[in-house]
């Protein structure tokens, strides 16, 4: 997918822009606060319906406004022309429409617009906490797959219920109802774990590739999924995980009964990173942290465009002034075969030698051509 155009309005800091995008790369240069990220904000709506920056939309209309709007043209191959428009107001909620015709269901509409984000705050994503790893996977296999999508969904709701019930006094009922809520818990969450192994396998057969040609070095790195489950023997045969998972449900009844609440699944599993044979975490210098990050996101980019035969949109988010000349030049070289891409930074001098791409620069809320 290809985003030709962009109009916003009362997003953010923006009353109004226009814009026309290239193709290619396209660099948005500008001092800070003058609204970069609030671009790819507004890109990144068209792509999950949401911000990547506040869970409330809310936050995103332009002070004493009462909506924002954000209309795009897309294209894909010759013919296929889409007009995609967002709207949200505090009032009427959240609206999503593809040529005028309104989306009902946000849940089947994700994907058709795919997008990869790199941004300072990933960097959090292998040292930071679990559940970082958990929204990575998660929001990378939900452009793939609705199904998926809908399994968490259902996941989700099912473990409050599940939950609800454990924290019952009447332990009897627990016992008579827990059952119900075990299927559920079993079906949908053995979706989710055999789809993210079907991507740790994919990481695991490219990682130490892209990793060492960002970082120029010969380093063997290595994923492993980390499952609640227990046991890994499962892991090679997706069509054991229910069993594992009912298995272990029962093991641990008495447990959850106690703590009130579910404690295996994959809301509790994990994601680790090993150099060699040694945990990256523990280990690793920022720099090696920012490459497995690089190469991570690039085979996120890679694996959409995969399963999915479109090329995701990249949006690079002012990371540049962190990197050196070797990890930037990786990037770049990876920008070369990439589709449509969008990069902000405060320091267009770096771009300068950089011509295969379309140079804006923002300023005053407009932005102009470099
Ligand atoms: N809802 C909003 N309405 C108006 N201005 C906003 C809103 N949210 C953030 N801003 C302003 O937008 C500016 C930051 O924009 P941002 O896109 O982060 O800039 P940059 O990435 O170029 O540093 C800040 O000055 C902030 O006060
Ligand atoms: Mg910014």
């Amino acid at each position: 997918m290809i985003l030709k155009e962009l109009e916003i309005e009362n997003f953010r800091l923006f009353p109004y822009l226009k814009i026309t995008f290239s193709d290619g790369i396209n660099i948005i240069s500008g001092l800070n606060g003058q609204g970069k990220t609030s671009i790819l904000e507004s890109i990144y709506y068209l792509a999950l319906t949401k911000s990547f920056r506040t869970s409330n939309d809310n936050h995103v209309i332009s002070y004493n406004k009462k909506h924002f709007n954000i209309k795009s043209n897309f294209v894909s191959g010759e013919s296929d022309k889409k007009v995609i428009r967002i709207f949200h107001s505090s009032s009427e909620g959240k609206h999503l429409f593809i040529n005028k015709k309104e989306v009902l269901k946000f849940s089947e509409y994700i994907g058709t617009v795919p997008c990869v984000i790199l941004t300072l705050d990933d960097l959090k994503l292998t040292l930071g906490g679990p559940r970082e790893r958990r929204r990575f996977l998660d929001i990378l296999i939900s452009q793939i797959s609705p199904v998926y999508l809908e399994d968490l969904k259902i996941y989700r709701r099912t473990l409050q219920q599940r939950n609800a019930l454990l924290g019952k006094e009447n332990k009897g009922d627990i016992k008579n109802q827990i059952s119900i809520w075990n299927e559920k818990l079993i079906e949908h969450g053995s979706r989710i774990i055999s789809n993210r192994l079907d991507f740790i396998d994919f990481l695991n057969i490219h990682l130490s590739e892209y990793y060492n040609k960002i970082s120029t070095l010969s380093d063997k790195i290595g994923v492993d999924y980390q499952s609640s489950l227990g046991d890994k023997d499962y892991l090679s045969d997706r069509k054991r995980i229910p069993v594992r998972f009912e298995k272990k449900l029962n093991l641990v009844f008495k447990y959850e009964v106690e703590k009130r609440k579910t404690v295996i699944g994959p809301h509790r599993d994990d994601v680790q990173f090993f150099k060699e044979d040694k945990v990256f975490r523990d280990f690793c210098s920022q720099g090696e942290n920012k490459t497995l990050v690089i190469a991570l996101k690039f085979l996120e980019w890679e694996y959409i465009s995969k399963e999915r035969h479109i090329k995701p949109i990249l949006l690079l988010d002012d990371i540049f002034g962190e990197l050196d000349e070797v990890r930037m030049r990786g990037l770049l070289d990876f920008l070369k075969v990439i589709g449509q891409a969008y990069i902000t930074t405060t320091m267009q001098d770096k771009f300068k030698t950089h011509h295969t791409s379309q140079k804006f620069v923002l300023k005053e809320k407009r932005l102009y051509d470099a």
